[in-house]
């Protein structure tokens, strides 16, 4: 028996020896010091022994054992060191003496996108304004006339928070908190209301090419005594135009939204064909872009502002939407994808 013992010691060496696969060793492990291997098949007859052999052997068992599973540890260990070597060999190296300029980042479309309607909505005279992306039920929905139960919460089902906030599920959860904001000054200083405010929303959403849970969005609000809506086809079309980079028509359609009346969907006449038709427009000439209307009466009361004095218009853009159109993107989910290779398509310089 002692013999036998000596036996698996020297081989397990020799053959641990030569495994260079962390796979193998579990084979090895089983086959050698599990339930039905070798070593103790060999102290499962060790009841066949003389009294006094029993224990001998038995020690000796037991430091084979140790001397096995010891070899077997510092196997895995060499093994998964050499396997982070590898990987770490196979990284693109990076050069740090590469000068700065060839090694740059770029912009995300997203990014480019919102930058140019930010600077075009400023030159207008439009404060940016920055809004937080967990808000309240009040916030996203009710100020904005959609009470609880009302149809239009389906469209835009979220992720809520044990406290009862939630992510929000557009840009318009900002208007209460910017009309409270600036009424003072529309009212004792007569300073138009003038903001845009982009952001990252989030819907309860299955994905697909078309459809994302977290998206962009840019809402922008104009209040003043005697606003319009010819003031909102004129900033939407001023807008439009700057950001294509070519004159731009706009039509209005009817669309309903709790928050906005007269509400509309505004169309933007075809990039590709210019509004002859064809099959990137449906043969309509038109591309829907970004609904919009004029700010419901209920929306200025919340914002503590007098309906009966003050008119304004809303719109909402899909700065995802746009970036999409802009840059022919064709599944939405590229753009969260953190995909360097998808992304780089995309981006131009600033
Ligand atoms: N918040 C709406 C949505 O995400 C879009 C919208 C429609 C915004 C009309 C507006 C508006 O400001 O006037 O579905």
């Amino acid at each position: 028996m002692k013999q036998k013992l000596e036996e698996i010691r020297a081989r397990a060496r020799e053959e641990l020896g030569s495994v260079s696969e962390l796979s193998e060793l579990e084979n090895f492990r089983v086959r050698v010091l599990g339930k039905k291997g070798e070593l103790t098949g060999i102290l499962k007859s060790m009841g066949g022994l003389s009294a006094e052999e029993r224990p001998k052997m038995g020690q000796l068992a037991n430091e084979v054992r140790q001397n096995i599973e010891k070899m077997l540890a510092d196997k895995i260990e060499e093994l998964k060191a050499r396997e982070v070597q590898r990987e770490i060999e196979s990284m693109p190296v990076f050069d740090i003496s590469v000068p700065m300029d060839t090694a740059q980042g770029s912009y995300h479309p997203i990014t480019l996108v919102q930058r140019q309607c930010e600077a075009v909505f400023k030159s207008m005279g439009f404060a940016v304004e920055e809004y937080s992306e967990i808000v309240t039920d009040y916030e996203c929905f009710e100020a904005l006339n959609i009470p609880k139960d009302h149809p239009a919460r389906d469209m835009q089902d979220t992720y809520y928070l044990e406290n009862g906030q939630l992510l929000k599920s557009h840009t318009s959860a900002a208007q209460n908190a910017i009309y409270k904001k600036y009424r003072d000054a529309l009212v004792n200083e007569g300073k138009p209301i003038k903001a845009i405010f982009p952001g990252r929303c989030f819907r309860n959403e299955a994905t697909d090419a078309c459809h994302e849970n977290t998206f962009f969005q840019m809402e922008g609000v104009m209040v003043d005594k005697n606003i319009s809506i010819s003031n909102l086809i004129y900033f939407m079309k001023t807008m439009l135009s700057e950001v294509f980079q070519k004159d731009i028509q706009v039509r209005l359609r009817p669309g309903f939204f709790p928050f906005v009346e007269p509400g509309f969907e505004l169309d933007i006449s075809c990039l590709i064909c210019g509004g002859e038709g064809c099959a990137s427009c449906k043969h309509s000439g038109w591309l829907e872009l970004c609904p919009c209307g004029m700010i419901h009466p209920e929306v200025l009361k919340a914002g503590g502002i007098d309906p009966e004095e003050y008119t304004g218009f809303a719109f909402g853009l899909g700065l995802t939407r746009l970036a999409m159109m802009k840059y022919g993107v064709k599944d939405i989910r590229d753009l969260n994808s953190g995909s360097l290779k998808a992304l780089s398509q995309f981006t131009e310089d600033e």
